[in-house]
């Protein structure tokens, strides 16, 4: 199995007029590549602090990555991460080197963010901007991260325009057209929506390829550049010196500053966009057509307010891939909608997992969730992992009394009558969690050294790992 994303001892808390919120303690885990992980525990256990942390999301103050590790491949997800704190904990910092301290690492981890690991949200209104339309939206993410792409397409669809326009003639590719262009028409033919939707798909790019060719040099040149530009964002995800990273932002800065979404928006109001602006549009229609959105061309135009609670998660979900990110944290994404709209979201993504081999965490309290969508999971309790497991593993051999609580709170379909095992007591206060395993309180089995010793991690079998005093053998952290 190779290996998405690695946490290793993640340590999150928030400092609050209270006192400290212990919210991660030791929180390790691994998302392989082209699995679904699910991660699951009651609410306040810490399992969106954990895909916040992993997404550089927490607000600081108050909260901060206090230690630990977050790899995905090569990249180190923690860089400057010490530094950034040393600055905010100092009484009276520089404020300009601050600033730019801090302004590098959003710029490292804007290029995480969307690009390589992409997030959905219980709530989706959260996730949009409610005075952009949709189609906006969905084009500034295209837009910021695919340049390239984008760019490519077009000048593959301008070297192919007479097979392009005899295929819109007669439904015929004369061709196998083995780049870019061919790639977008697969998918386009993919989309199952019809003889309509490929026509208005070919019509655009026929559309955009023919403005490329009027003024070919030019977008040449701007390709020239954009190829330079990921080029540059790539070095700066792997390890380069300080000064080379540096000289990178800086142009970087100076690029991002040239695509922002209100000069963005401008150029869609003009009458003749631009072919790039077009392609983003075309893209845009075919993420939605690919989430199973019907009308998509006119949802494009709506407003978030505008549409529905399924609705408004689909195109989120179609936002959170329009840069083939190559993982998904779903925060539980089907929480506050009802059943049937759950089932095809879920539906959603399995088939991404399936037809783009996206690495998937998704976050539940639902053990029902889990059971049919996940490879392994992940149980956390009061900010720690205390199990995991493959997912048919840990249904017919859970170990950690709180797996078992939980599986037995589970409502039974064969017999509804059945009273519910709930697990006594509540998640305690992380101000003040309990000494020994956090889990001691609520637990029937707890002696004398769960009050006082945290329970190691134990592998009981290959890939099944549990942290409680009852079982012994290998220890694994
Ligand atoms: N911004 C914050 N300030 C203070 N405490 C927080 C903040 N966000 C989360 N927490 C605390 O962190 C713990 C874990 O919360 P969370 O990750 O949201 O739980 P879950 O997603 O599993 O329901 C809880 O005790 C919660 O109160
Ligand atoms: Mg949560």
């Amino acid at each position: 199995m190779e290996e998405a994303l690695v946490v290793k001892n993640l340590k999150t808390q928030f400092f609050i007029y209270d006192g400290v919120v212990k919210a991660l303690e030791d929180v390790t885990f691994t998302l392989n590549k082209g699995e679904v992980l699910g991660i699951v525990g009651e609410t306040g256990c810490g399992k969106s602090v954990t895909a916040f942390s992993i997404m550089r999301l927490i607000p600081d103050p108050p909260g901060r990555i206090i230690s630990g590790q977050i790899r995905m491949g090569n990249y180190d997800l923690m860089r400057g991460i010490d530094q950034e704190a040393e600055i905010i904990l100092k009484k009276r910092p520089k404020i300009k080197h601050h600033n730019n301290v801090i302004k590098k690492n959003e710029h490292f981890y804007n290029k995480i963010r969307g690009r390589y690991i992409s997030m959905i949200f219980q709530e989706p209104m959260a996730a949009l901007n409610p005075v952009y339309t949709v189609e906006d939206q969905i084009i500034e993410s295209i837009y910021l991260h695919s340049m390239t792409k984008i760019l490519k397409v077009i000048k593959s669809a301008s070297e192919h325009l007479p097979d392009l326009k005899s295929f819109r003639e007669s439904g015929e590719i004369g061709a196998e057209f083995n780049d870019e262009v061919g790639t977008e028409l697969s998918k386009i033919k993919n989309l199952k929506k019809g003889k309509d939707s490929v026509e208005k798909h070919l019509d655009m790019l026929i559309d955009e390829a023919t403005k490329f060719s009027e003024k070919k040099e030019k977008y040449e040149e701007l390709l020239k550049h954009s190829i330079e530009i990921d080029d540059l964002e790539e070095k700066l995800l792997g390890e380069v010196g300080e000064q080379e990273r540096d000289s990178i932002i800086s142009v970087l800065t100076k690029e991002a500053k040239k695509t922002k979404l209100n000069r963005l928006t401008k150029k869609l109001k003009k009458k003749n966009p631009d072919p790039i602006v077009s392609e983003a549009r075309r893209e845009a229609l075919a993420l939605l057509e690919s989430v199973n959105i019907p009308n998509a061309f006119q949802i494009l135009k709506n407003y978030p307010h505008e549409l529905s609670g399924g609705m408004l998660q689909r195109v989120v979900i179609a936002i959170a891939l329009s840069n083939d990110p190559q993982i998904l944290i779903a925060d539980e994404p089907t929480t506050a909608l009802d059943v049937t709209i759950q089932a095809q979201i879920l539906e959603l993504l399995r088939d991404l997992k399936k037809n783009r081999g996206t690495s998937i965490i998704l976050i539940t309290h639902d053990l029902g969730v889990i059971a049919e969508m996940a490879d392994r999971v992940v149980v956390m309790y009061a900010g720690n992992v205390v199990e995991t497991a493959p997912s048919l593993e840990l249904y017919h051999n859970p170990k950690h009394p709180y797996t078992i609580g939980l599986l037995q709170s589970i409502p039974r379909v064969d017999d509804p009558t059945k009273k519910l095992n709930i697990i006594r007591g509540t998640v305690p206060n992380l101000i003040t969690p309990p000494a020994g395993c956090r889990f001691n309180p609520r637990c029937q089995f707890a002696f004398d050294r769960c009050l006082v010793e945290v329970p190691p991690t134990i592998e009981t079998s290959e890939g099944h790992t549990v942290a409680c005093h009852l079982f012994t053998g290998k220890e694994v952290r």
